[in-house]
């Protein structure tokens, strides 16, 4: 036997789960619909009175509205209906002669001042649209810009591959010149470039970090035993604070990396550079670059951070870099959850990664002053 057809008046209900998600929906409204009803019994009641619940119905009217914002067309369609609802039991009691006729005057009146809070709110809604907008505008601006610099630096990096191989070819069957040792080494920092730009490019990609838990001391000694052996400087490894860091090893050893070709680049033969961290709080760390090389000027240490930036606009091609670096250390900083500051007195930098993720292994020590420094 087929099941019986559902009366025609249910069947035309919403489904319970469906009522239940509109009464959640419009609660407030709900909730003021009675506060109304409540006000206005009230009005009737106690005609003496009625200049309190009829305040009330408006002001809640008001505070309804700047929590809602409803389009224009219901918004219209409120006033009127509160207009007429408050304006019928003051017209009746003036008909009969319990409440002056000016009394009134205050419905158009409350009406118009709702109008004003009306035309408030619309123009912060829309405010708030534009911004949203522009946001989304520069959102997709920016994830262009970086698909861009990772796709002409994808390119370019076969045609530089194609003429360095060609170069080494003529270098194998001529020997080497002066003008093959330039172009060569132009290719070798084009490649550079190009690695660091595919790198600052990934940066806001979903997988670009790797995280694994490292330990601190190993980490830190590793890095600084390589760069010690590199350049002759008065190298110093300072206070290490033992434990675990809980960050992508290979991301954090290229940022450190730069802060430290940073810090031998920028300061002359037995100038001291230190490497040291500390405890910072109960689940931070600051890892420190200190040098004492030519330091950072104070107007040039705002912008230090930003791509293709430097320090001093007449640096010589021979001081090497483009500007990358500290873009690539800000990125991965940012990447983990932390930050880089620089602090420069003329005399030196400290370039300090501040980064969470740390469990300390014991009594978390304080960096002690290498240096004085001001930012
Ligand atoms: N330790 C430092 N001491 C003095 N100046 C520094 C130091 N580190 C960075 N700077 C200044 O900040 C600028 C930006 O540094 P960044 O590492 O981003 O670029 P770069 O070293 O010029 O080039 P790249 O690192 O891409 O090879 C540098 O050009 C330099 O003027
Ligand atoms: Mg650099």
């Amino acid at each position: 036997m087929p099941p019986p057809e559902p009366l025609a008046s249910s069947a035309r209900r919403p489904p319970p789960g469906r009522a239940r998600e509109l009464v959640a929906r419009y609660r407030l409204e709900l909730l003021w619909v009675a506060f109304v009803g409540a006000n206005y019994a009230a009005m009737f009641a106690w005609p003496a009175w009625e200049t309190i619940p009829f305040y009330l119905i408006w002001i809640s009217l008001t505070l309804l509205y700047g929590l809602r914002v409803w389009p224009l067309g219901p918004t219209l369609i409120v006033v009127l209906a509160v207009m007429a609802l408050t304006g019928i039991p003051i017209t009746a009691h003036v008909m009969h002669g319990t409440q002056p006729v000016e009394k009134v005057i205050r419905v158009p009146l409350m009406a118009m001042l709702f109008g004003a809070v009306v035309w408030h709110a619309r123009r912060r809604v829309e405010a708030l649209r534009i911004a949203e907008r522009r946001t989304a505008q520069l959102r997709s601006m920016l994830e262009r810009q970086e698909r861009f610099i990772h796709d002409a630096s994808h390119e370019l990096r076969t045609p530089v591959t194609i003429a360095r191989g060609h170069l080494e070819l003529a270098v194998e069957h001529s020997g080497s010149s002066f003008e093959l040792d330039v172009a060569l080494d132009e290719l070798s920092r084009i490649d550079a470039i190009i690695g660091r730009l595919l790198l600052l490019a990934s940066a806001g990609q979903p997988d670009f970090l790797q995280t694994e838990d490292v330990d601190v001391e190993g980490f830190l000694e590793d890095i600084f035993m390589r760069w010690s052996e590199v350049a002759p400087r008065a190298w110093r490894l300072g206070v290490l604070a033992p434990g675990r860091l809980h960050v992508d090893p290979d991301r954090l050893r290229a940022a450190l990396d730069a802060l430290l070709e940073n810090a031998v680049k920028y300061s002359a033969e037995h100038d001291a550079i230190e490497l040291r961290a500390a405890a910072d709080g109960p689940d931070r760390i600051v890892i420190e670059v200190v040098d004492e090389g030519r330091g950072v000027r104070a107007e040039a240490l705002e912008r230090i951070f930003d791509r293709f930036a430097r320090a001093d606009a007449a640096r010589t091609r021979a001081d090497g870099g483009v500007g990358l670096g500290l873009a690539i250390v800000d990125a991965i900083a940012k990447r983990h959850g932390g930050r880089c500051t620089v602090t420069s007195n003329g005399h030196g930098s400290t370039f300090a990664l501040a980064l969470p993720g740390f469990t300390p292994a014991g009594v978390a020590q304080r960096l002690p002053e290498l240096s004085s420094s001001s930012t």
